[in-house]
């Protein structure tokens, strides 16, 4: 049984302008120990996926109107208050928005231990002090009486890290971890992903818009765009045969796998969709090479391809997978 199912799953944002729709039928599973990339450029519906399992999507204008999620099989909405920091936690795109900038570092910590895990105060603070630790902060018995705004960017990451591992959670969602840092600091927190990977039996859904990074960590990868998802694939797999247009074109604009080394980066033409007004037929079809005259007209079904799932009319003739 997978750890974490997501079965055509559909989110509005009811706003001033209409009804926009982030996620349009989405369906994915985790499974147990697996980490999980979602890759797609800014807007494609990443966060919206994350913050729709966390039982977080800004109220009242985001809405799930469709779908189910499932976590160890069974419904995981209803009980998701439980649940959360505790079997499944998550480190937010902002993390200056998710630690309270008002408590000291260490309080935050053992605050977290003290609810879910009914620790003694001392046993708190030295959980909480070997979380920091384990996470690369030097000196974290003086870390612990600091406040958010006196940690430097890398640090503040590293803690939230640790925050959200505290209670040794069955699913992680780390959502852009390292977008916001520069690239030194970037590749340190991406070891420490991958040290938690090895060390824990953690699944982890890593989000990022940056396939290079999520080729360093998933096992697993979902391509997003404008509120669907056109591939899932193995990350091998992946870069050996990417299979949509559009991850052939993500591929092609990765500097070192550019086949055309030294010439100009290759950008994928076009803009991404305005969700208020989506493309007819396959959201990607205005800015696909290989469009045809059914990529305007039908969405596609999820073809199965080898281990691989595309929502491309390319595939047209293979299998088509069952999603709900
Ligand atoms: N609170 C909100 N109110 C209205 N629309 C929203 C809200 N949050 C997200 N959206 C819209 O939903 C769509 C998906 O947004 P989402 O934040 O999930 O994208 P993303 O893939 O995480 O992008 P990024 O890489 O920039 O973080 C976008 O069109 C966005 O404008
Ligand atoms: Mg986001």
């Amino acid at each position: 049984m997978p750890l974490l199912e997501v079965k055509n799953l559909t989110v509005e944002f009811h706003i001033p302008e209409g009804v926009l729709k982030a996620l349009d039928g989405i369906s994915f599973m985790l499974n147990e120990g697996e980490v999980l990339g979602i890759v797609g450029e800014s807007g494609s519906g990443k966060s919206t996926t994350a913050l729709s399992i966390m039982n977080l999507l800004p109220a009242p204008s985001g809405r799930i109107k469709e779908g189910e999620i499932f976590f160890k099989g069974e419904p995981l909405l209803e009980k998701i208050d439980e649940l959360r920091g505790k079997d499944i936690s998550m480190v937010f795109q902002n993390p200056l928005n998710s630690l309270n900038p008002s408590l000291k570092i260490g309080q935050q910590l053992m605050e977290v231990l003290q609810e879910h895990m009914d620790m003694s105060e001392e046993k708190a603070w030295n959980e909480s002090i070997e979380a920091l630790r384990m996470m690369g902060i030097p000196d974290p018995e003086t870390m612990m009486n600091r406040y958010p705004f006196e940690f430097s960017g890398g640090m503040r990451q590293r803690a939230m890290i640790a925050m959200a591992m505290l209670c040794r959670p069955k699913l992680l969602i780390a959502d852009e971890p390292t977008t916001a840092l520069d690239v030194t600091i970037q590749a340190q927190i991406l070891r420490i992903f991958k040290r938690l990977k090895k060390a824990t039996q953690t699944s982890i859904i890593f989000i990022s818009h940056d396939l290079s990074v999520i080729a360093q960590i998933a096992d697993r990868v979902l391509i997003m765009y404008a509120g669907k998802i056109l591939e899932i694939s193995s990350v091998r797999d992946l870069f050996k045969r990417p299979l949509h247009p559009y991850t052939q074109g993500l591929l092609k604009s990765i500097p070192s796998f550019s086949k055309e080394k030294g010439k100009k980066l290759y950008s994928i033409p076009g803009n991404v969709p305005n969700l208020l007004n989506p493309p007819s037929g396959c959201v990607f079809h205005p800015r696909c090479p290989y469009t045809k005259e059914i990529c305007n007209l039908e969405t596609p079904p999820n073809f199965k391809v080898g281990n691989s799932t595309v929502s491309c009319w390319l595939f047209k003739g293979a299998d088509v997978v069952e999603t709900t």
